[in-house]
């Protein structure tokens, strides 16, 4: 097992209960290519009821590397309730059903069951923009928001994620739309800006000619754009020309891992 970072603490759970009528807490669990990051939390306000713990993903970051690193989160919170986690894939029923950024033998595994077998938990697993978006609309930039809300995420692929009135229409996938003959995210992810080394300006020419595309596709009521660029916001969504608000994510590093709590606990509200 890899070594904790160094936002490692130990975690305590006094005063919390994951009981299925009052659900105010449950675990979630962040999978990223670089970390995979987990917390409880507080579903009733969407804080951090624990210190977030980090464990850097494994080199081969297959099903079973990833669920020994998801038994040791769960182990040392000491945590047995509900849990969610977040995937960069489209998760249905539970199945990776691709793997546009991740290890390919993750496709057809039927995710929920290995980490719910691994760990003995009542797990449910999202795409990882669907999870930040359920963050930020449940308690973040567009909280109480009516309409059509679209969250992208621009990192090392683009995520999105889609809400109708608050409800989530998973697995939208529009980081993958064709953009100029090429796959969006290819040209407009955060990835690409680092890798070619261009300014703020340079690559907001490029999202504003993928955003306007997904905002004549989709006519939004509202943007949030996300990933780690959301911190640099005002560097370059002001120089993006559209007629639909747009509002940077809120909740940063932790969305993703609120957002995944917040689907375990309004699973068990069902
Ligand atoms: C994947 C999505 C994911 C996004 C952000 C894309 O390449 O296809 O499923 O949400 O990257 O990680």
């Amino acid at each position: 097992m890899t070594a904790p970072a160094s936002d490692d603490q130990p975690a305590t759970t006094e005063g919390l209960t994951a009981s299925p009528t009052t659900l105010e807490a449950a675990f979630g669990i962040d999978i990223g290519g670089s970390g995979i990051k987990g917390a409880i939390v507080d579903t009733r306000t969407g804080e951090l009821k624990t210190p977030r713990v980090r464990i850097p993903t494994p080199q081969e970051s297959s099903p079973e590397n990833v669920a020994e690193i998801v038994v040791e989160l769960l182990h040392r919170a000491g945590w047995t309730g509900p849990v969610g986690a977040t995937f960069p894939a489209v998760i249905k029923n539970g199945v990776a059903r691709s793997a546009a950024n991740v290890d390919p033998s993750w496709i057809g595994t039927d995710v929920d069951a290995v980490f719910s077998k691994a760990t003995g938990a009542d797990f449910i697993v999202l795409n990882d923009a669907d999870a930040a978006g359920l963050a930020e609309v449940r308690f973040g930039a567009a909280k109480d928001v009516a309409g059509v809300v679209i969250m992208l995420t621009f990192g090392t692929g683009i995520g999105s994620a889609l809400f109708l009135d608050g409800d989530l229409v998973p697995n939208t996938e529009l980081g993958h739309l064709e953009l100029q003959g090429h796959d969006a995210e290819s040209r407009a992810a955060a990835s690409v800006k680092d890798k070619q080394k261009l300014t703020y300006k340079q690559w907001a020419k490029r999202v504003q000619a993928y955003m306007s595309h997904v905002e004549a596709l989709f006519s939004p009521d509202l943007f949030l754009v996300g990933g780690g660029v959301s911190k640099d916001a005002d560097r370059w969504v002001p120089l993006l020309d559209l007629k639909t608000p747009i509002r940077p994510a809120q909740l940063l590093n932790n969305a993703g891992i609120v957002g995944a709590a917040m689907a375990a606990a309004e699973r068990r509200g069902e």
